[in-house]
């Protein structure tokens, strides 16, 4: 039974912020996946909407030797396929493909940096722009030491501060390990101070991941239940019901561990246990969450197989470019402690995998059952079940608040039903994708969305253990559950052990 909340009439559009500064995008790896499914389209619904003025321009870089005319109209086809503007209307393409210019070469070779720098100059001088350059590393991570080095080395950075800025934005794995991002985080920090490095997890441009911290702190009813007094066990799921989508090379390599846990949903996780920050600022949120994460109890190699179960879909040892043995995991579920005052004792289960049942990514929090004395002998108690509360991340966005209520008629009998907030109803029209604003962030120079050094470090630092705790032993029974299910059977049993359920999707 689903009680609806009252439909608000559909919200009026907040007002717009002022448009990004005059500046230039540069793309390493322009010709990847990322930027044809992800960054273009952004971009371009970014220009659509006039968020991103005439005053724009986007160079590429990568190793193809395509031409320009070529790679625009490929950038164009990414734009009708995946662009929430989509398909692309001729005259704002044409005006924002006029900013496109593209740069080839190795991005080992200074000779590739050379022609960069002058063709730089040469599209900013054309486009009346002052020279500010966000830079983007849309490439392998292997290819990061080499592109900065070499950006350095061309003169292409200006000091922290300097009126002509330049930032640059890391995609994410940032590193494998907690060694391997410490090394990275020192590389970084030898080409660019912290002020002007965006490490960017997409997840925290989602307008339901950013409104966590909006609905527990901008609401009096939810905040005083939000602890352990009230919670009986939080559940953050993220299933995909795609596959790894020809990228067997890179999945095989890095695995849902590295891949969603280490950044996607420990930041999840943080924004729904973090504490308030004093204010907005971007130094204060993201203080707050690495709180989170120095809490988190750190997992010792005998507690790891209690609280980690990894799984392996059938078939994927099959995938293009995947070892036919390998025990790479697709799936994970992790009972995660927050040992705080607020969350001692509170479970917060995560999992997420690919290939399974439904696409869909939510965060629950289930408070505590109540004392059913006051209904024992009648039918009631059956229909009495714990609050659950689900804010919907995605799709089909929203907030869900689960409660009793009596069915109406002359007996007594309880019957759960739900409050729903729906995103589309409320407030109309599709959200900007997380990359529209993350991008505009960086071209503001707010790093609220992005992740700290130390936040980076402090993930892989509880990470690492179970990283190393499988690959000394990986579960023996991969692969080990069928695509279209819900993973391994025994995550079921495993969550019921401790009295629990996953919330039935
Ligand atoms: C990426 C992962 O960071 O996030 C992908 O590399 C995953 O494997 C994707 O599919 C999920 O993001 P979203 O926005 O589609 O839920």
């Amino acid at each position: 039974m689903t009680v609806h909340a009252t439909a608000p009439a559909v919200m009026p559009a907040p007002p717009a912020a002022p448009p990004a500064p005059p500046c230039t995008l540069v793309v390493f790896g322009v010709t990847g996946d990322l930027t044809h499914r992800k960054l273009v389209p952004a971009l371009y619904s970014l220009a659509a909407g006039g968020r991103i003025g005439e005053r724009f321009a986007l160079m590429g870089v990568a190793r193809s030797a395509v031409d320009v005319a070529t790679l625009r109209r490929e950038l164009r086809e990414g734009v009708d396929q995946f662009s929430r503007r989509r398909p692309a209307d001729a005259a704002n393409w044409e005006r924002f493909a006029a900013g496109i210019d593209y740069v080839h070469g190795d991005f080992g070779d200074p000779a590739t940096y050379a022609t960069l720098a002058r063709q730089l100059h040469a599209l900013e001088a054309a486009r009346g722009l002052p020279g500010n350059r966000l830079f983007y590393l849309a490439t392998p991570s292997s290819a990061f030491g080499p592109i900065l080095t070499n950006l350095k080395a061309a003169e292409l950075i200006t000091p922290p501060h300097h009126p002509i800025w330049t930032r640059v934005i890391i995609e994410k794995p940032f590193g494998r390990d907690l060694d391997s991002s410490r090394a990275l985080n020192a590389l970084v920090a030898t080409v660019l101070d912290e002020s002007q490095t965006f490490r960017i997890d997409h997840y925290l441009g989602k307008e339901t991941v950013q409104n966590i911290m909006v609905f527990r702190f901008a609401n009096a009813l939810f905040e005083p239940t939000w602890n352990r007094r009230y919670v009986d066990y939080v559940e953050i799921t993220a299933a995909e019901d795609i596959g790894i989508e020809g990228r067997g090379a890179f999945y095989d390599q890095t695995g849902v561990l590295r891949d969603m846990v280490q950044c996607h949903l420990l930041e999840v996780l943080c924004l729904t246990a973090m504490e308030p920050p004093t204010t907005g600022s971007a130094e204060d949120v993201r203080g707050e969450k690495l709180k989170v994460l120095h809490a988190l109890r750190v997992m010792k190699d005998t507690d790891i197989p209690a609280d980690v179960v990894l799984g392996q879909y059938k078939g994927y040892r099959s995938e293009p470019d995947v070892a036919p043995t390998s025990t790479t995991p697709t799936y994970a579920a992790i009972r995660a402690f927050v040992d705080n005052w607020r969350w001692h004792g509170v479970p917060f289960y995560m999992r997420t995998g690919k290939r399974l049942a439904k696409r869909v990514t939510e965060v629950s929090v289930h408070l505590h059952p109540v004392p059913l004395c006051l209904f024992e002998h009648t039918r009631a108690c059956e229909g009495i079940v714990p609050n659950v509360l689900t804010l919907r991340i995605q799709p089909d966005e929203g907030i869900q608040l689960a409660f009793s209520s009596k069915m109406p008629g002359d007996e007594l009998v309880v019957s759960s039903v739900t409050m729903d907030m729906k995103y589309v109803e409320t407030f109309g029209g599709e959200p900007p994708e997380a990359y529209e604003r993350l991008l505009l962030d960086a071209m503001r120079g707010d790093p609220t969305l992005f992740l700290r050094r130390d936040w980076v470090e402090a993930s892989w630092a509880w990470l690492t253990p179970v990283l190393r705790h499988f690959e000394r032993q990986p579960p023996a029974d991969l692969p080990n559950y069928e695509p279209d299910t819900w993973g391994p059977m025994r995550c079921e049993l495993w969550i019921r052990e401790t009295g629990r359920v996953w919330r039935d999707l």
